[in-house]
């Protein structure tokens, strides 16, 4: 017969390779339960999003099931996400991690990378929030095919809702094609105001849309709240590139560690002849980050239905889930996730035993 102290040793040689430790001393095991032959396991991961679950299932029902007396094993896979240690310690704020999308260069696609990377998050059963730092051109509303907000709660504004996503943008606020001049001090008001007067409620995680450049908006969202990371995204062509690269620098003096650089608009794959074209070049992106240090988080094709999923309201990962870039910011959103549980799992404070 199997006892549950073999199950728990077994579990104790399964190894979460990102964060490089057994899923026992993790915590990651939440119960074990024993009924003859029969073993069932509950394992909570640290982000729904996370890459491995396939992989680390079927590592638990190998290890346990190699035990003698077992004849079924049953696994059931959670998750809840760990609050950002420096976030947690914020009164009254409910969002356990903030995610900053910047980039050097106007126009690599922020937005849409925001957009996505936060539409793919809520899918995979994450509570995200998408704020539009960008006061200059907020364009959020519209590629999330959203207009007007709810009527507000008392003191409270309420973000609008898109494919889960809860969503703020002064783009709400504004009538269409009204310029808006900002000075520096409103810019820094504005960002304080989508953190304190809208009424995100709990978050796993706040994606946040900056303007393009190495200023203002990065400097205020990061005075104001603890960043758990930053994305920074660009194309793959040199004068991105060096753009990109002051990018990394500016979150690194900001003291906001960088998550990984997503290299948008790499190739293209004619619809036609199915053979690829690196219209902007190609690999900038992966180089740039292995120069710098910093992780690489993936690459986005050129694709017209990006463009058109941003134009209609329907990010493509949503219109076209299955397709080279809907695949491609899926993964990354995995990536964001992997590598924000292994940062908030290097700052835990050690645990006497
Ligand atoms: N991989 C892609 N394939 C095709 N079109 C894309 C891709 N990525 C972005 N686009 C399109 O390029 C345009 C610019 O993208 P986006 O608005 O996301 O850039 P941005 O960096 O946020 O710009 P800004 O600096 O003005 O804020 C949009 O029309 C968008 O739909
Ligand atoms: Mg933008």
């Amino acid at each position: 017969m199997v006892t549950s102290e073999q199950v728990w040793a077994a579990l104790r040689r399964v190894r979460d390779p990102e964060l490089g430790r057994d899923l026992v001393s993790l915590g990651m095991v939440r119960e074990v339960v024993v009924d003859g032959g029969w073993v069932g396991v509950t394992v909570v991961l640290t982000t729904p999003a996370c890459p491995l679950t396939e992989w680390i299932e079927g590592e638990i029902r190998a290890a346990v099931g190699a035990l003698p007396g077992v004849e079924r094993v049953e696994v059931r896979m959670e998750a809840q996400v760990p609050p950002h240690a420096r976030l947690r310690a914020v009164e009254g704020l409910g969002i356990k991690n903030v995610i900053a999308v910047g980039s050097g260069k106007g126009g690599v696609g922020k937005s849409t990378v925001a957009a996505n990377l936060a539409v793919a998050l809520a899918g995979m059963g994450a509570v995200v929030g998408l704020m539009d730092a960008d006061v200059y051109g907020p364009n959020l509303p519209e590629m999330l095919g959203v207009s007007r907000l709810p009527a507000p709660r008392g003191n409270k504004i309420l973000p609008a809702v898109a494919y889960g996503v809860r969503v703020m943008s002064l783009g709400f606020l504004l009538p269409p094609e009204q310029p808006v001049i900002w000075r520096g001090p409103m810019l820094h008001t504005a960002v304080r105001q989508f953190l304190e007067d809208v009424d995100w409620g709990m978050l796993d995680y706040l994606v946040v849309d900056l303007p393009p450049g190495t200023g203002d908006a990065a400097l205020s969202l990061a005075q104001l709240v603890p960043v758990t990371g930053a994305v920074v995204v660009t194309t793959p062509q040199g004068v991105s590139l060096s753009d990109v690269g002051r990018a990394v620098r500016m979150f690194e003096r900001l003291g906001v560690p960088v998550l990984g650089v997503v290299e948008n608009m790499s190739g293209f794959v004619c619809p036609h002849c199915g053979r690829e074209t690196a219209i902007f070049g190609k690999e900038g992106g992966r180089r740039l980050a292995e120069r710098m240090g910093v992780p690489f988080l993936g690459e986005i094709p050129l694709d017209p239905r990006v463009r058109e999923g941003g134009d209609e309201g329907r990010p493509v990962v949503v219109a076209d889930p299955e397709g080279p870039a809907g695949r491609a910011l899926r993964a990354i959103a995995q990536q964001v996730a992997a590598r924000i549980s292994v940062l908030n799992l290097s700052q835990e404070p050690v645990r006497n035993p």
